[in-house]
């Protein structure tokens, strides 16, 4: 049977953006395959830059209980929190014997650091970089190799920590002349769409221009409400294809409704009646998934039953792993 393995960094509240082009797909698949899927949220690959305890444990929380809510069963998924596997560090520090310290040196995300320093004329090029962020990659690759992982599905900026993983594997099972880890492939989901954000621009915590999944109603309408649009008047005919409401709206409502509104637009529709179809397609689809969330945010311990379990699962797999390695290092 072929493993699937993702890992979810906690870093604030999901949002549709992370809904659409992630948890869905994601959900859809496990449900639909006999694959063996793992799913784990990287509360370690968070410490190096959130150092709030408060904060990470919250948003390590809120992954979880997200991904229960939208869905996840977890009698077909195994879910756990990094920080439960202690296999996974025993497998961090060996990999990091047997990786260059150049490959480090070349991974996108130390590399723009070191950039960000160069342009801000830092003369400390390594300035801000903990050594935690410097060997992400690595742990990372023990996240994947731990579980014999066959497929790791990914965003594009992933790609490389992937290949990382299939190299240091590479070069462990040359030495060991063994095939002791699975070499992994990255799978760029094509169906991993750009989805709109309040300014237009792709959803990102970082432009701050997010949704929230599960604001509450009020909310999810207010920011519903903020979506920027151009400056037509209300009978003007509307072109669909450029208007992030409709984009969004695409991804919630029926073929049919999807009609309707395009006709309202090529007529003549106010900014605001389209918003408020939008947020009606919205808040139809995640009201009974917010209900869920509610409920497991009043009942904080059932969600951490779930990653017990799942972290026993886990661990199962990894400590047969992490015995053959032992062995066959000579540790
Ligand atoms: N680095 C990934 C991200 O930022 C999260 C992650 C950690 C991950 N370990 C992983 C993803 C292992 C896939 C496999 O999105």
């Amino acid at each position: 049977m072929k493993t699937v393995l993702t890992g979810i960094k906690p870093t604030g509240k999901p949002h549709i953006g992370n809904y659409l082009g992630a948890i869905m797909p994601a959900l859809k698949q496990a449900n639909s395959s006999d694959t063996r899927t793992l799913l784990f949220i990287a509360d370690y690959h968070s410490l190096t830059s959130m150092h709030k305890a408060e904060e990470l444990k919250a948003a390590t929380f809120e992954v979880a209980a997200t991904w229960l809510a939208c869905g996840l069963d977890p009698d077909k998924v195994i879910i756990y929190r990094q920080s439960d596997i202690p296999e996974i560090f025993e497998l961090s520090w060996i990999l990091s014997c047997f990786t260059p310290k150049g490959f480090m040196n070349r991974a996108h995300a130390y590399k723009a650091r070191v950039q960000e320093n160069q342009e801000a004329g830092k003369s400390d090029l390594d300035f801000g970089v903990n050594m935690g962020l410097y060997l992400y990659p690595v742990l990372m690759s023990a996240d994947i190799l731990l579980f014999d992982t066959d497929t790791v599905p990914v965003g594009e900026d992933q790609v490389q920590h992937v290949e990382f993983a299939r190299d240091i594997a590479q070069k462990i099972n040359h030495n060991y002349k063994k095939e002791l880890l699975k070499l992994p492939k990255a799978s760029i989901q094509d169906s991993v769409k750009t989805i709109p954000g309040l300014d237009g621009r792709k959803m990102s915590k970082s432009y701050g221009n997010t949704i929230p999944i599960f604001e509450t109603e009020k909310k999810l309408r207010k920011l519903i409400m903020k979506i920027v649009t151009d400056s037509l008047p209300p009978e003007a005919p509307k072109d669909p294809s450029t208007s992030t409401i409709f984009h969004l709206y695409k991804e919630f409502a029926s073929e049919k409704e999807i009609a309707e509104l395009k006709a309202l637009y090529e007529k003549g529709i106010g900014w605001g009646e389209a918003k408020q179809h939008l947020f009606e397609a919205v808040n139809k689809e995640i009201t009974p998934l917010r209900e869920k969330y509610n409920e497991l945010c009043e009942n904080p311990q059932q969600v951490e039953d779930i990653l017990q379990e799942g972290a026993k699962k886990a661990r199962l797999i990894a400590k047969d792993k992490i015995s053959l390695l032992r062995q066959t290092l000579g540790l």
